[in-house]
């Protein structure tokens, strides 16, 4: 399916994440496509419920809900220190989330009231969604025009504040006329690639197709796509980069085949006291998420599983990562240093 390069504005209309001054409106994911429901957290323990249970998900997305969670704790004359470590320990491994709460800290030990952090999360969900826009724009001009892609999870308007990062990058490059092909990989076990970058994706009116996700190499191989663009979770200090698991053998594929391989994330998931992806921990959730699909059990009782959600690229196999303060072309530590100092 080829893509007619006729630019249309931004293709970007969702909104998960949604501030009403004295509760948080979350879209949850856990339901997409079939259903858009809104779940609302009244208080910093349902988002940090939100969060656990990926009624909220995406790095970018996670720190943005977890500072609204710290507004609604000061409005209630919480435990400020006690809302911290509880939200901080809500996932482990998307850095986003311990760098909005050390913010929302910074302005708590600066004597900062509800009203002042409240200030602090809409910045850091208005600059989010100001990176996702800059990225585009930088992603979007490494692509030659006419060329194939192939993303991975949800990386768009759902995992931040809007836009998106990989997303963003491929809503710039359909705009801009240089992709024409769109891949998303169906990312087992929760299907953020099936259930919601497709979603998006249609929504904003981006032709796609879905591939399982076991398809990859045989599409590189075909000559469809010249780029993988991805999102991330933790970039660590020399370029190792953690995202959805399913990553690393797509960036080890790509190498394979001469695709070349982009990470495309904010400075928030840039994680300098992390040297490499060895130190990053990797989420391990519940292994009945591999054992039933859409609630309904598919493999034999008895059977076990192990159900590791992120994994790690090394910086060898990344072409380059973008941020919205630029490009960095074959990563390293010191490339890493120069933009992002210690
Ligand atoms: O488990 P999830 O759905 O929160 O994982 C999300 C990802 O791995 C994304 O690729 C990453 O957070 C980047 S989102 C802009």
């Amino acid at each position: 399916m080829t893509i007619s390069p006729t630019p249309t504005r931004d293709h970007d209309t969702v909104r998960a994440v949604q501030w009403q001054g004295d509760r948080l409106r979350l879209l949850d994911q856990r339901l997409l496509p079939g259903e858009e429901r809104w779940i609302d957290c009244r208080d910093a323990a349902a988002v940090t419920q939100a969060i656990r249970d990926l009624v909220v998900r995406g790095a970018p997305a996670i720190g943005i809900a977890a500072a609204w969670g710290v507004v609604l704790a000061a409005q209630q004359g919480q435990s400020l220190d006690d809302v911290l470590v509880m939200l901080r320990a809500a996932r482990p491994t998307a850095v986003n989330l311990m760098w909005a709460l050390d913010r929302m800290k910074a302005r708590i030990a600066a004597g900062a009231d509800a009203a002042a952090l409240e200030r602090e999360a809409q910045a850091i969900q208005d600059e989010d969604l100001a990176a996702n826009r800059h990225m585009g724009e930088l992603g979007a001009a490494l692509i030659a025009p006419g060329s194939g892609v192939l993303t991975h999870c949800n990386t768009g308007s759902l995992a931040t504040a809007g836009y998106g990062t990989a997303l963003g990058v491929i809503r710039a490059g359909v705009a801009a006329g240089r992709i024409h092909r769109v891949y998303a990989g169906e990312t087992r076990p929760w299907q953020q690639g099936a259930r919601l970058t497709m979603y998006e994706l249609v929504r904003d009116g981006i032709p796609a197709q879905l591939i399982a996700d076991s398809a990859a190499a045989h599409l590189m191989k075909s000559g469809a796509v010249q780029w993988v663009i991805v999102g991330a979770d933790r970039i660590a200090a020399n370029g190792d980069t953690a995202n959805k698991i399913g990553t690393y053998q797509l960036a080890i594929a790509a190498k394979y085949h001469g695709v070349k391989f982009m990470v495309v994330a904010p400075s928030s998931t840039v994680d300098m006291a992390t040297a490499t992806g060895e130190e990053i921990e990797i989420e391990l959730r519940d292994p009945a998420e591999l054992l039933a699909t859409a609630g309904r059990r598919t493999v034999v009782d008895g059977a076990q599983a192990w159900n590791p959600v992120f994994d790690v690229a090394p910086a060898e196999l990344i072409t380059a990562i973008v941020t919205e303060r630029g490009v960095i072309e074959r990563p390293d530590a010191i490339a890493m240093q120069a933009m992002f100092g210690s």
